[in-house]
């Protein structure tokens, strides 16, 4: 059996560790091949590869982002993507393909299986948390991590000079990272995409915070969106790569505070440092045991399946049913962490 493997979508800490995993379990247990496709769906697209064995994946454990590459390449808007798609699996030998993606990477794994027959085997990734079917994706636990640190840090520098700290995470969509770092940093508001806000009560908060002789920390996922509909995404929303830019509600949101209340706000914009870096030994270990079972449902030729975490015991279910809708975060969860606003 050759299996090829690729990376999709934004990069990942623990992307490498399951690529280790997978190549492991498959050379040592199973006597597989293996085949890297460079930069997503870009590679069997072009017939991009590159060596994928074990002295490839030697040392990649503890190493941030991915050694094949990422792209957001979707080859269904690709002239003839799927037709290229195959006959460069055929080139290159290649039996069953491992995709490491998050919502759009997976999606097209599932087309791929579900219409055209083509042997795949899905493993969620993003640091947003947002896949269904599965508990947890690797990546989140960093992004949390890295978050938290900053909220720390924060909370010192915002004391010192009495001001509001305004500390914008990511999460276009779902609000996991502002949720989990918010708790675990002691932020006195948390803002999500699911849950429009409100300026003035979050004014009231800051307020009430002050009252109490501390400085506030706002924690806002950078998908979050006022009530009012009062804000303006920049001009620069959509890329020249198409991509959406939401990047703006944490400046937005510090002027507001300022404007409204007369304090002094700062806004710190954790971008890309939370996805970057060495993954926490949660994700790495996540990733490791999602890569073992995800050549395992090679062997077991179980296509159009990705591996998922479901309390401790890592399952299978349809790539579809990961994909088909966002998980988002729960109204009661984030109704407990109310009781720390103000
Ligand atoms: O989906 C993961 C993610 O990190 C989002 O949280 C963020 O909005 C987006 O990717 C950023 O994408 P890019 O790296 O293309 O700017």
């Amino acid at each position: 059996m050759r299996v090829g493997v690729l990376t999709g979508g934004g990069d990942c800490p623990g992307l490498n560790a399951v690529m280790r995993a997978v190549v492991r379990k498959g050379v040592q247990r199973y006597d597989y091949d293996f085949v890297g496709f460079r930069d997503g769906w870009r590679g069997p697209l072009e017939g991009d590869t590159t060596q994928l064995d074990i002295p490839a994946v030697r040392g990649t454990l503890p190493r941030g982002g991915t050694i094949l590459g990422s792209s957001r390449t979707n080859p269904f808007k690709e002239e003839n993507g799927v037709s290229r798609i195959q006959e460069n699996l055929v080139k290159h030998d290649v039996d069953a393909l491992i995709a490491i993606g998050g919502e759009d990477t997976l999606g097209v794994a599932a087309r791929l299986t579900d219409e055209f027959g083509v042997r795949c085997i899905g493993v969620p990734k993003t640091i947003d948390n947002d896949l269904s079917a599965t508990d947890y994706t690797f990546g989140f636990d960093t992004a949390v991590n890295v978050a938290t640190d900053a909220i720390d840090r924060l909370h010192t520098t915002a004391e010192s000079h009495m001001r509001v700290l305004v500390v914008e995470v990511m999460g276009r969509h779902a609000g996991w990272i502002a949720l989990h770092s918010g708790l675990a940093g002691g932020a006195n508001c948390i803002l999500i995409p699911e849950r429009r806000f409100d300026v003035d009560e979050v004014c009231r908060y800051v307020e009430s915070r002050f009252k109490a002789s501390y400085a506030p920390i706002v924690v806002v996922a950078e998908g979050a969106m006022p009530k009012d509909g009062e804000m303006v995404l920049k001009d620069d929303s959509h890329d020249s790569f198409g991509h959406v830019r939401l990047s703006g509600v944490g400046e937005w949101l510090a002027k507001e505070i300022e404007k409204r209340t007369g304090k002094e706000a700062r806004t710190t914009v954790l971008g890309h440092i939370q996805r970057g870096g060495t993954p926490t030994p949660f994700d790495r270990w996540l990733a490791t045991r999602f890569g073992l079972h995800a050549i395992d449902a090679v062997r077991d030729q179980d296509w159009g399946k990705m591996v998922a975490l479901q309390g401790t015991k890592i399952v299978r279910v349809p790539i579809s049913e990961a994909t088909s809708k966002l998980k988002t975060v729960d109204p009661e969860m984030y109704e407990e962490a109310e009781v720390f606003f103000g």
